[in-house]
């Protein structure tokens, strides 16, 4: 009693003491030195405006439980200051919180500060607003730039400092990152280049944070900034460009993002967990994944051009925030393993012994630390044994497995015991009315612009389109007349006066490359020509006029203002230019809610107001490139892929936060090549069927998510089965009885269960040699 009492009392006072405990970080050659002592660190990227600050809390507490020590973040230069010295930090963009909900968890942060992002992000972060400043050339050595770079850079240090979130003023920020892989581009700009490296490097160290900078793939970064890696692979064999700087990986790729038109890229757990086991078998000390949750591309915020509106990536934690299984669970172990070996990782001697065929032998020992062995085959094609020590270890191609004592193997990347989750997209059916969808329509109106009136400015020229919108809008309408003609027959014109409207529409500004910036959109230059039968007539130097955006923008027709005029009814489909607006109930319970825009052409949807990004499901993805994948060997971004032939993107996340219950919602689309709005329905997403196998001796667990629970065991077999999770069939003969009734007993109504497969579950397999494993798989 007494000592429960004094240990509760003990617990408040520590917990008192550490809200604004200063942490101290530095590094030396071999890791990012806290507190005096060198740390292993699991990092993973969720970029806060891709979810809602109501996700935050679950996203950061999910990538806790899978064991992750930090938090990483770009920072959006142009969701922040939309126009220049206008700022923006509300909502999704509430870098402040975002930061604060990390610390809460308990968790570090890393700032990467940029300002310039890639990212996929619409203009890598870039506002396009820079364009305006007279002699500006982004990053490069040039004053006006610098000016603008260091004056947001600034301006987030000191907001970051004023909250005390550096680790030094107590708060979550061991790491900050300033530019971008730089070095990738660098030698196209010259001697300025280098410049360019040392000022960033010089401006940053002026802002005085006490922790360290990095600059990720950037070879020439001076001292004190740390250069990192980037990639898929490579970082094993990655070393810093200067003794005194760790082995940090700051971009571990966990999948890849979509294009519009393109199948649905994927990294399988093995082929990424193989990847970080390499990684900290060569000394590397700490390692981000990019991303650890994608999210969503809200509004105009997706790069490109043509990166689609969910930025999923294939992550651990899926769009919606989802544990990905078995991604998140078989990289959890991972993480739990390495953990073990930190002290021998980080001071231990290390001592590599290659064999044949591509087998590797890593030991860390020395005076103080227990010894930690890596064995790795790094064969694509041959499974091996390696005899080590007295004991034989089996390591199937391209594995590798981790002995924390070096005597007993808890880990192999090739081998995943964690469950498969199949996720399923349901209609709801809870409540019959909200299945019903009420439309209504407007056109959107082309009349007085289209005809040629009341443009703001004309110019005899095609102008850069996003010189002239400043990207506040997709689209610009490039107009002309006074034109002569006198046509014969085939065409639309009349004699005389004639009006030509174009409307060019962007889908996300370019965010890579050397001088990605200045890649031109829209009909910059022409030619614009009318070609007839014996004659062409070159309009490209014609008098255009110019105006940015729709009508329905300018009268922001989707925040659904009383004074806006709708047709209720019969309404018109495959209409190009045509919003639409229904009212729906929004499904009841808490997992996550997609629309359904199958039928739709192209355009922009908003639910209650806010945006859900751009749709375009009408663009199907090639129908190549999705195979049978062989994770093995080196990997790259359509190595894995599936939905080959389908919408490129059908279904649009709709955060929780975005809907109210209990009364109507509005959910509005713009559609501008035509489309038929009578499929669109809204569904919840959920774990379908869940698959896990476990050998004898063994426990096998089982999960549902969200509150929902086990509600059949639908297989159990000992015998290999046919077929995947979900479909699995065959076993015959060998579907113990046993091990049935057991699984029911345990798992059955319950959200999550966890079986220790004995020996008497599979009795009546007893033909099968042991250990023998159990394959099981239930509806959640
Ligand atoms: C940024 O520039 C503005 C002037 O345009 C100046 O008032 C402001 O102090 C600068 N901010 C920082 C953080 O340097
Ligand atoms: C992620 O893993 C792959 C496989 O090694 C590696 O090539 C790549 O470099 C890693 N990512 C980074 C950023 O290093
Ligand atoms: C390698 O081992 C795996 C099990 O991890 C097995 O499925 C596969 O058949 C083996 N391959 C060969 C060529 O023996
Ligand atoms: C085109 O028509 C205008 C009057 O609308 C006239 O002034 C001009 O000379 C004509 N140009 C040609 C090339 O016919
Ligand atoms: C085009 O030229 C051909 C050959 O000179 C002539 O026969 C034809 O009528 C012309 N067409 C028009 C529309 O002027
Ligand atoms: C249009 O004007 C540009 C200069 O602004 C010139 O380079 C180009 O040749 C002109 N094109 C035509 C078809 O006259």
């Amino acid at each position: 009693m007494e000592a429960s009492k004094y240990l509760f009392f003990l617990l408040i006072a520590s917990s008192l003491c550490c809200i604004a405990r200063s942490t101290t970080v530095s590094h030396d050659g071999r890791a990012l030195v806290i507190d005096g002592q060198r740390r292993i660190l699991f990092a993973g990227a969720i970029h806060y405006p891709r979810s809602t600050p109501e996700m935050w809390p679950d996203l950061i507490q999910k990538s806790k439980e899978g064991g992750l020590d930090a938090i990483e973040t770009y920072v959006f230069w142009n969701g922040h200051e939309p126009r220049r010295r206008e700022y923006y930090f509300g909502g999704n963009y509430d870098l402040i919180r975002f930061l604060k909900e990390v610390h809460n968890a308990g968790l570090y942060a890393i700032l990467r500060i940029g300002p310039y992002v890639c990212a996929e992000w619409n203009y890598g972060g870039l506002p396009v607003w820079l364009r305006q400043i007279p002699d500006i050339e982004l990053r490069t050595d040039n004053q006006p730039w610098k000016d603008e770079m260091q004056n947001f850079t600034t301006l987030i240090v000191d907001m970051v400092k004023q909250a005390g979130l550096f680790a030094t003023q107590g708060g979550p920020i061991i790491l900050a990152q300033i530019e971008n892989e730089f070095g990738n581009v660098e030698t196209s700009y010259g001697d300025a280049g280098p410049r360019y490296v040392n000022w960033c490097s010089q401006m940053a160290d002026s802002l005085s944070i006490d922790v360290p900078w990095i600059m990720c793939q950037q070879a020439d970064a001076p001292q004190p900034m740390i250069n990192t890696c980037n990639g898929f692979s490579g970082c094993d064999a990655f070393t810093p460009n200067n003794e005194n700087s760790p082995k940090i990986w700051t971009e571990n790729w966990t999948g890849w993002f979509k294009n519009w038109g393109s199948p649905d890229p994927h990294r399988p757990a093995e082929e990424l967990a193989f990847q970080v086991a390499r990684f900290f078998q060569t000394k590397g000390t700490l390692q981000n994944y990019y991303m650890y949750h994608g999210g969503t591309n809200f509004g105009r915020t997706s790069g490109g051009p043509y990166i689609i509106t969910s930025y999923d990536y294939d992550a651990p934690l899926d769009e919606y925030g989802y544990t990905r299984q078995p991604k998140w669970g078989h990289l959890k172990e991972l993480h739990a393993s390495i953990k073990l070996m930190e002290k021998a990782i980080t001071y231990g001697e290390v001592e590599e012994v290659n064999l044949d065929n591509g087998l590797t032998i890593t030991k860390y020992s020395g005076d103080g630390v227990n010894p930690a062995c890596f064995l790795s085959n790094q064969n694509s094609k041959l499974n091996a044994t390696i005899d080590y020590e007295g004991s034989t270890y089996f390591l199937p191609a391209w594995s590798v497995s981790i002995l924390p004592d070096c005597k007993s193997e808890v880990y192999n990347t090739a081998k995943v015991k964690t469950q498969t989750s199949l996720m399923v997209k349901k209609r709801n059916t809870a409540m019959e009315e909200s299945e019903v969808l009420y439309w209504s329509w407007r056109p959107e109106r082309l009349g007085t612009f289209a005809k040629g009136f009341g443009s703001p400015f004309t110019v005899n020229n095609l102008l850069e389109q996003k010189s002239v919108t400043l990207d506040e809008s997709d689209y610009l309408w490039y107009t002309t007349r006074q034109l002569n003609f006198t046509f014969e027959r085939k065409v639309w014109f009349n004699p005389g006066r004639n009006v030509i409207s174009l409307l060019s529409a962007t889908v996300g500004l370019q965010n890579y490359g050397a001088y990605y910036d200045l890649a031109p959109t829209g009909i910059v230059g022409g030619p614009v020509k009318l070609i007839g039968e014996n004659t062409t007539l070159d309009l490209s130097n014609c008098s255009w006029s110019y105006k940015i955006g729709l009508d329905g923008e300018v009268r922001r027709i989707h925040l659904d203002r009383r004074a806006v005029k709708w047709h209720s009814g019969m309404f018109p489909t495959n209409r190009p230019f045509t919003w639409y607006k229904a009212t729906f109930q929004a499904p009841l319970g808490s997992e996550a809610v997609v629309v359904d825009l199958l039928g739709m052409g192209k355009g922009t949807a908003w639910v209650n107001g806010n945006s859900i990004g751009r749709f375009w499901p009408s663009y199907t993805a090639s129908a190549d490139g999705c195979h049978e994948c062989d994770y093995r060997g080196t990997f790259s971004s359509n190595k894995c892929q599936t939905g080959c032939g389908e919408p490129s993107q059908r279904w649009y996340h709709v955060p929780r936060s975005f809907l109210k219950l209990g009364e109507p919602n509005t959910l509005m689309l713009f559609e501008e090549a035509g489309g038929n709005p009578l499929q669109v329905n809204f569904q919840t997403v959920t774990v379908g069927a869940a698959c896990a196998s476990a050998s004898e001796g063994d426990t096998l667990s089982l999960s549902c998510h969200r509150g929902r629970t086990i509600s059949s065991v639908d297989f159990a077999s000992f015998e290999e089965p046919e077929g995947t999770c979900g479909a699995f069939e065959g076993g015959k003969g060998c579907s113990s009885d046993e091990a049935f009734a057991v699984i029911k007993d345990s798992c059955l109504g319950k959200e999550s269960c966890s079986i220790e497969i004995t020996v008497e579950f599979g009795k009546s397999c007893g033909t099968l040699p042991s250990p023998r494993k159990l394959v099981v798989q239930v509806t959640c």
